[in-house]
């Protein structure tokens, strides 16, 4: 309610109105008619368009831009290395700012791993691939461990032939732990807050899904589950819009039992993210320490698999 009175022209009692007659968002306002609103809060026609235009442009509704503005704005992505060049060019280069990437895949299948290797990426300089930035992780798994962030520090620090101090690192890693899928909802809010103090390069979130699994279950729970999966998704997207920051999610699959026949890209369950991801790649075990990454559905590259290593040092090649 404190963001509609911030509106010109709506005080307490008008604010009070419009919420009883269930205005809850400036959306909500930005999308009604002049005529409606003035009755419903009992105020002039004049002073409600003048209410539904200041919302209209609060709501951030979206405009139209030309291709040559879009092209200019793509000029800010960044790209962080994943540390395995053939990984890097699977990707077009790296995992890209200001859009979700998802990392799906079963059980085992290094989607954490990853997760713990974009992180210590993410604090090296551009030259090295990194983004300069700080990290905040959203660990609904208890799956973090800062070891692993110092083995993988070391074993940068050694490819690249660098000092890195890990300590250094694991500083700029932020990580949370979400209980249930409302405070991993409500950690999101947290991160536009930390956002302004620290330079948010890279949010993971790991396990995307594993809450909302847990607690939306049976055909009846399905619609809520999806609604509210979207909206998360779309809080993050703008988190990486508003910070040119990279976002990270995973998504526990089952492998499909005829994944030879059928496509196993399509796993069974697996679809609760639905399409809001710009980038999605299935991960999949390979013999010992390899695996197979497949790029899918992306807008702008070729579809393709990637073969990387999960190794003590990290992920490499
Ligand atoms: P779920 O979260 O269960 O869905 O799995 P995941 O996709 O997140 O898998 P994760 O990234 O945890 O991968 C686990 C695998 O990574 C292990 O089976 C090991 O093969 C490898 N791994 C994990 N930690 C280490 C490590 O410290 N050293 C090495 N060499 N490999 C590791
Ligand atoms: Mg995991």
């Amino acid at each position: 309610m404190d963001e509609i009175e911030k509106l010109p022209g709506v005080g307490p009692a008008t604010a009070e109105k419009l919420k009883d007659a269930g205005y809850d968002s400036i959306m909500a306002i930005a999308v009604e008619s002049p005529r409606n609103l003035a009755e419903i809060a009992e105020i002039g026609e004049g002073i409600a368009a003048k209410i539904i235009n200041a919302a209209k442009r609060a709501a951030d509704i979206g405009d139209f831009e030309s291709g040559t503005e879009i092209m200019e704005r793509r000029k800010e992505i960044k790209k962080v290395t994943t540390g395995s060049k053939a990984f890097d060019d699977l990707l077009g280069g790296g995992v890209e700012t200001e859009s979700i990437t998802e990392f799906f895949g079963e059980f085992g299948s290094g989607k954490t791993q990853v997760m713990h290797q974009l992180a210590v990426n993410t604090t090296l300089l551009k030259e090295y691939g990194g983004l300069e930035g700080e990290v905040a992780m959203i660990d609904t798994e208890n799956t973090f461990r800062p070891e692993r962030i110092v083995q993988m520090a070391e074993g940068v620090a050694k490819r690249l032939g660098m000092d890195i101090n890990p300590e250094d690192v694991l500083s700029k890693i932020h990580v949370a732990r979400a209980y249930n899928s409302s405070h991993q909802i409500l950690l999101v809010d947290k991160l536009f807050e930390i956002a302004k103090e620290r330079p948010i390069k890279l949010v993971i979130v790991d396990s995307l899904t594993a809450h909302f699994r847990a607690e939306y279950v049976g055909r009846g729970a399905l619609a809520e589950r999806q609604q509210l999966l979207n909206q998360h998704m779309h809080k993050l997207l703008k988190f990486a819009t508003l910070n040119n920051a990279a976002i990270c999610v995973t998504n526990q699959v089952a492998a499909k039992p005829d994944a030879f026949f059928g496509d196993p890209t399509r796993p069974i369950g697996g679809h609760i993210v639905g399409h809001t991801a710009t980038f999605r790649v299935y991960l999949r075990k390979s013999k010992g320490d390899k695996r197979i990454a497949r790029l899918i559905d992306s807008p702008n590259l070729p579809e393709g698999e990637a073969v990387l290593r999960i190794t003590e040092e990290g992920i490499m090649d």
